[in-house]
């Protein structure tokens, strides 16, 4: 495995394997590997036959009061996680590799940040797209891959690719869950055990958004209140926001239908999670730890 920090040596890998006539996946992530980024390398391979991984926690998509200086990142680990799922390219620049310089120019989500996380986290998704934009610059993907957990992210990175006219496929992954529904993050080794039990009051919640559109509920604010109504019994559960979205312009539907996305974002202790279901999928759309055949 080639591991650099240096984006000039990464494109040269990325150009050399599609003179060779390799199509380039792309596994963009902050790092502290868990099995969902683990999937989302098997799925780059099934695309293609070279993958890149980068790891960078990007400063500039958290906001002053957010956990970039806390975000845990453990390098030696996830390079042999990377190693043995098969990625053949490991960019793992520091902040200077990729800021050289005060970024000026910054890359625009518009209406997109309007609804779910982009109120409560301001200039996050501007960071998000800028940074993907100068990694798809640096690997020069054919494909790059992501996690349907984080949806609005997934949704705002179609967006500039198909704004933009970026040269490169997306594919979106669904979210890959505990046994017990925990949908994984990086972020859930920092919750408690304690905090670990309330944490399932999402995915509980959005099973019953799903259950009740499976019965027939078709109207918006009953979807959300059904979610609400789960999520709220749970003491140390701080909800922050529950939505039902169309999945493309992410804004709020009355009516619900199959391919509408129910999302929300709870704090519990320090600790902000964020969960979403297709609901006509649910949450056995999902894959679960432990029932891979
Ligand atoms: O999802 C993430 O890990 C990050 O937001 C990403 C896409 C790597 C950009 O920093």
């Amino acid at each position: 495995m080639l591991e650099t920090g240096d984006p000039r040596v990464v494109r040269t890998w990325s150009r050399a394997a599609r003179t060779g006539g390799r199509r380039v996946g792309f596994v963009p992530t902050m790092g502290f590997l868990h099995e969902g980024h683990l999937r989302l390398v098997d799925v780059a391979h099934s695309h293609a036959n070279a993958v890149a991984m980068s790891i960078f926690v990007n400063p500039l998509q958290f906001g002053p009061t957010e956990d970039f200086a806390r975000y845990l990142r453990d390098i030696p680990r996830d390079r042999t996680m990377a190693l043995e799922r098969g990625v053949e390219c490991l960019f793992v620049p520091e902040g200077k590799d990729i800021y050289r310089r005060e970024a000026v120019v910054r890359v625009s989500p518009g209406s997109l940040a309007g609804h779910l996380c982009g109120p409560f986290r301001p200039g996050h998704f501007e960071g998000v797209l800028t940074v993907v934009a100068k990694l798809f610059h640096i690997v020069e993907p054919d494909v790059a891959v992501f996690g349907r957990k984080d949806a609005q992210q997934a949704a705002l990175v179609r967006r500039m690719v198909a704004d933009l006219d970026f040269p490169v496929e997306i594919v979106v992954v669904p979210t890959v869950r505990e046994a017990d529904g925990l949908a994984l993050s990086s972020r859930n080794a920092g919750l408690s055990a304690d905090e670990r039990r309330s944490a399932l009051a999402l995915s509980r919640g959005l099973d019953a958004a799903h259950e009740a559109f499976r019965r027939g509920e078709r109207d918006g604010t009953a979807i959300v209140n059904a979610v609400a109504g789960v999520v709220r019994k749970e003491p140390a559960a701080n909800v922050e926001y529950i939505e039902a979205v169309d999945p493309e312009t992410l804004g709020p539907v009355a009516a619900v239908s199959e391919a509408t996305l129910v999302a929300l974002a709870v704090r519990v202790g320090k600790t902000r999670l964020i969960d979403n279901v297709i609901l006509g999928q649910g949450l056995a759309g999902d894959e679960r730890l432990g029932e891979r055949g």
